[in-house]
């Protein structure tokens, strides 16, 4: 069982420029540090301005390179950190950085240091959406692109510091790591066609007021942005959650569990063939309001009692529609008994929805948090694996996957 990170053990010169958004690397060196990477932080002189060192050097437990002229530093520091470094991250990176990183320039210890890189070189740019459009930026970013040694994520379109939107804002932290784990994966999905779906359905009882199941999203998207990252074609459809997209992924976006339906019949098509796996981590309501109001009710002229209607098994439906083995399909169930419950109850939804391969685990192992204590419940022996990261366990699961999709093949 695979369940290292792939930043694990990895050393990252993660380079802090002079933006705004430069608190947001404080946090990205946190979650690389957790994942057990190894991060350099290096500032330049104007990165400093907007996040205080020590805060990097206290996250990272590393000093801060800035200075190229430190002479109590025996030998050259660009040099000795491109040859630490297994990736060198600007981030974020201006519209002065990139247009210095496309001149080749190395008149500071970041862009002398992504010059003298051979790793891979990402930047996340940050600007104002004027200085994105700039078609001076713009010309830099087609040079970048076609010299093929800087890897761009983001900018995303959103607010900026000055409060307005448009493209220009920064990437989040979250996605930015997930970028650099993709360049640290085995393409070994390439190929594959997934659908995931992820978060909650919510059931309107009017404009305001809903019913629905307790769901983050974490799971589903740690799915789609590993599928991503190793290689695979995904379609992500979500429920209401705020987490950013993972790169690389086309995000479905839907509220109730009638619209998932609609959503997840369109990624697999009439005759299931547009996928070669659906992983079915949403928690989709079991019920929606029979009479939902197309106006706020107001108090007093709600009923009582909320008539409810069932909604379909959205993954029965589909086991049950499938002729063969394809796509293999993963159910997730959200148990609250004991271990012996847990198994019994995955195994009865491996039988009734007719799928591969069911997710059990315990409400209490897995609600609001990063990591998952899982059951992988198949016609075998059941697996118990111990608590880990979501993002682990992602793999863990598309390894299954693969493995079932290898069996078929064969
Ligand atoms: N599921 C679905 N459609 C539903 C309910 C659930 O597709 N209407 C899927 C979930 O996405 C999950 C699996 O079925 O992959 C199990 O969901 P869960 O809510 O645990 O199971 P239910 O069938 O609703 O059974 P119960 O609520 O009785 O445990």
């Amino acid at each position: 069982m695979r369940v290292s990170d792939p930043l694990s053990g990895r050393t990252i010169a993660l380079c802090v420029t002079g933006s705004v958004a430069a608190y947001k690397a404080a946090i990205l060196a946190r979650i690389l540090v957790r994942a057990g990477a190894k991060v350099l932080p290096v500032m330049t002189a104007s990165g400093a301005r907007f996040v205080g060192p020590v805060t990097l050097s206290g996250i990272c437990g590393e000093p801060v390179a800035s200075d190229m002229w430190d002479a109590s530093f025996a030998g050259e520091l660009h040099v000795s950190l491109a040859e630490r470094a297994d990736l060198v991250a600007i981030v974020p990176a201006t519209a002065d950085v990139l247009a210095r990183l496309a001149q080749g320039r190395a008149d500071d210890l970041v862009t002398a240091l992504a010059l003298c890189a051979r790793c891979p070189v990402l930047a996340a740019p940050a600007m104002h959406p004027r200085m994105w459009g700039h078609p001076a930026t713009q010309r830099n970013v087609a040079d970048l692109a076609a010299q093929g040694r800087v890897v761009l994520v983001g900018p995303v379109e959103g607010e900026v510091a000055s409060g307005e939107v448009g493209t220009g804002r920064m990437a989040e932290p979250e996605a930015i790591a997930s970028a650099m784990a993709a360049l640290f994966s085995p393409r070994d999905l390439s190929g594959m066609r997934v659908v995931v779906t992820a978060g909650p359905t919510l059931e309107d009882i009017d404009p305001v007021r809903f019913i629905g199941n307790r769901s983050s999203g974490k799971m589903g998207f740690a799915i789609a942005a590993r599928a991503a990252a190793r290689g695979a074609d995904v379609t992500l459809v979500a429920g209401p959650v705020s987490l950013p997209s993972p790169a690389g992924v086309r995000r479905v976006d839907v509220r109730g569990a009638m619209s998932m339906r609609a959503a997840l019949w369109e990624a697999l098509g009439p005759d299931l063939s547009r996928a070669d796996a659906l992983v079915m981590a949403a928690a989709v309501a079991d019920h929606r309001p029979a009479n939902p109001s197309a106006t706020k009710l107001k108090k007093g002229d709600e009923p009582s009692t909320l008539a409810l209607v069932g909604n379909p098994d959205l993954l029965g439906e589909i086991g049950a529609a499938r002729a063969g083995k394809r796509p293999v399909l993963v159910g997730f169930a959200v148990e609250t008994g004991d271990q012996d419950a847990l198994v019994a109850y995955g195994r009865r939804k491996l039988a009734e929805k007719r799928v591969d391969l069911v997710v059990a685990n315990q409400a209490s192992d897995s609600f609001d948090r990063d990591d998952n204590r899982a059951t992988l419940v198949t016609e075998g022996p059941p697996e118990a694996l111990p608590a880990i990261p979501k993002t682990r366990l992602a793999d863990v699961v598309l390894d299954r996957v693969k493995a079932l999709l290898r069996l078929q093949a064969h």
